[in-house]
């Protein structure tokens, strides 16, 4: 595949894609196996929100991510495993044992009834069966919709109903530091409400007690035991669903973003290669949970694609010490190392003792995602891991973007700290006003959007495009809107600000306001709430939330812990509040709209300047609220 190796040639291709996308995109297409080529490259728009890539070509991603590898790589690690505990053996996975796993595992599905287009639903740990199971799905056109293993049962539940998801494939349990989550328990609970749901797969991950339902529950070895190890992988069409990812938005529950089998493969298979610079033989390591868009498309399919080895960690980067990352990096001698700034935050704080007798010396690229990150944290990065010696990647994109949009590309863009520096080719940035038009010129701000198609993009959200049309391409008529707020600054360089909608992101985890609101008013004193988020040295956003209870509450403390055990239990223990005010009222227009913007200012401690509160309805409740701060 090619690989933009200096910052000439990148404008050059910047400029080819923008001028000739077609082209561009053909030619890096060119570089994958199909089994039919395309009629067309692009159809669509961002009027119609109908956007087709490879029309008419028919493909399997798996046989791209597997089968193009055996010949020369069959004997080449495709996964290594780091497991929680660092005194358990690692496993490894060559791309031939990893082929014959899918195909085992494909073979299992099928015999079970799974069909083309079926929905199944994954909650994994981070072991390899994760990323079997979903490639699994992709060699017989089953769409995977991986939900984080955080998420709580009914969080599950609405997921999987959303999607009438037919499987589910889970574990018995497993283990994060020290703490265990009974996985196959979470699931039980969730499919008393899911009748979508004809059977559960069960891999024994821990050897846990659990109960397994007759004719419900399957066990992952007995369905593979018999199974072939080959399997000829089904044909896709270009425009064929290759999974769902749930993520939050401003308003409403969750939206089941759909991406597409080929552009999807093109555009990670690509960004993969270049954004990382990625050598053949390197070892990659990132850190997300295979939960999330980033483990989906840089933990395996743009890896694999390229034929690179991956690294699934199951465990956390403060366990059993806060030198467990580097750990890993000298035990399995990683090239390239791509993190979330929140993790590199939690660790700045531990001083230099963490790096004791590790040997980072093979590290060669660094990157980031997830979240703006600091100057601070930045140079932490630079220095002590990188040895002032790797680029660091700032990679901006979304789940819903498929694959990196906004980033330096190693050894050839020159960096600025907490930049993103650059598009991708082919992608087309351009900063919005508050009137709706362009932005021209540099150093400028405003709302980010894209207003050119590029093939990883999502394509509508499943079951419901008005949604997807109306979530991203009616603010600004005919493009992208991301929800991001930017800056370009003198050089063209972009910087993004974070979230201007009511989505915050904390530790990386992207949560819709609303949804912590609706988990919060679920509780039974609870009268109305309202979740901004603020600045935490850590997770880049706390969550704060301010609530009104119906009668006097005798121990607010007592409340606040039931508060945070209820959003546990609804959404997740990631989207519990940081801090909780019981107020009596909440600033609210005459029309009972909320003013956000007052309360962000409170969260952030900033009551200096609270802007104009003459249109509230009672500006004394500002006041009263200001007074309770916590
Ligand atoms: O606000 C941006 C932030 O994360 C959001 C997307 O979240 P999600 O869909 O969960 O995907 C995260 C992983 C790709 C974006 O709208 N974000 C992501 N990367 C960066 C970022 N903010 C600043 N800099 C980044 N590099």
């Amino acid at each position: 595949m090619k690989q933009i190796s200096t910052f000439e040639e990148y404008k050059a291709e910047y400029k080819r894609s923008v001028e000739q996308p077609e082209q561009f995109w053909s030619e890096v297409a060119e570089d994958f196996e199909w089994k039919k080529k395309w009629n067309t490259v692009l159809d669509g728009n961002f009027e119609q929100v109908n956007i087709k890539w490879f029309d008419g070509a028919e493909l399997n991603i798996t046989e791209n991510c597997l089968d193009r590898n055996l010949k020369e790589k069959g004997n080449q690690t495709a996964i290594i495993w780091e497991p929680n505990d660092p005194n358990e053996k690692f496993r490894t996975l060559t791309y031939k044992e990893l082929h014959a796993e899918v195909c085992r595992f494909a073979n299992a599905l099928k015999n079970l009834g799974v069909n083309k287009g079926d929905r199944i639903c994954i909650y994994m740990p981070m072991i390899p069966e994760g990323a079997i199971a979903m490639l699994a799905c992709a060699r017989i056109g089953a769409i995977h919709s991986v939900v984080f293993a955080g998420f709580s049962a009914a969080s599950l539940i609405d997921r999987i109903n959303d999607s009438q998801c037919s499987f589910v494939i889970t574990a018995d349990a497993v283990y994060r530091g020290e703490k265990k989550i009974e996985l196959k328990k979470i699931v039980d609970e969730a499919l008393l409400q899911t009748p979508s749901i004809k059977n559960c797969i069960v891999f024994n991950h821990r050897d846990s007690a659990i109960e397994m339902k007759p004719e419900r529950d399957l066990w992952w070895k007995d369905l593979v035991k018999d199974a072939s190890a080959e399997h000829a992988a089904g044909s896709m069409n270009a425009e064929d669903p290759l999974f769902i990812l749930y993520t939050s938005g401003s308003t409403g529950k969750p939206k089941g973003v759909l991406h597409t089998t080929a552009g999807y493969m093109v555009y990670v298979g690509y960004t993969f290669k270049n954004v990382f610079n990625y050598k053949e033989g390197e070892v990659f390591c990132c850190t997300a949970d295979i939960g999330w868009v980033t483990g989906h498309s840089y933990l395996v399919y743009g890896p694999l694609l390229n034929g690179a080895t991956t690294i699934m960690f199951e465990g956390t980067p403060a366990y059993p010490d806060h030198g467990r990352f580097w750990d890993m990096i000298d035990k399995h001698r990683v090239n390239i190392f791509y993190t979330a700034p929140t993790a590199i935050r939690s660790l700045q704080a531990h001083g230099n003792e963490i790096f004791k007798n590790k040997n980072l010396s093979s590290l060669r690229v660094l990157g980031t995602v997830g979240e703006p990150i600091n100057e601070e944290a930045w140079h932490w990065y630079n220095e002590n891991v990188g040895k002032s010696n790797c680029p660091i990647v700032d990679t901006w994109w979304q789940t819903e973007t498929g694959g990196v949009l906004i980033s330096p590309i190693a050894n050839v863009t020159p960096l600025k700290p907490s930049f993103a520096t650059l598009p991708m080719p082919g992608v087309q940035p351009v900063l919005m006003n508050g009137d709706g038009e362009e932005i021209s010129g540099n150093g400028v701000e405003g709302n980010l959007c894209i207003k050119f198609p590029w093939p990883g993009m999502a394509r509508t959200v499943f079951g419901d495009h008005e949604r997807f049309r109306q979530t991203y391409f009616s603010t600004y008529k005919g493009y992208y809107f991301t929800g991001d707020g930017c800056k370009r600054d003198e050089d063209g360089y972009y910087r993004i600000t974070g979230r201007v909608d009511d989505v915050i992101n904390v530790s990386g985890h992207r949560i819709g306001t609303g949804e912590v609101e609706d988990a919060i008013d679920e509780h039974n004193v609870v009268v109305e709430s309202a979740v901004v988020g603020f600045p935490h040295d850590i997770k880049g956003q706390g969550i704060y939330a301010f609530v009104i209870c119906d009668k006097k509450v005798d121990d607010d403390e007592v409340l606040r812990k039931e508060i945070r055990e209820h959003v546990s239990k609804v959404i997740g223990a990631f989207a519990r509040p940081d801090k909780i005010q019981i107020v009596k009222g909440l600033p609210k227009t005459r029309s009972g709209k909320i003013m956000r913007r007052i309360l962000r200012k409170i969260a952030e401690g900033d009551t200096s300047n609270l802007g104009d509160t003459t249109t509230l309805l009672d500006p004394a409740v500002v006041d009263e609220i200001k007074a309770g701060a916590v």
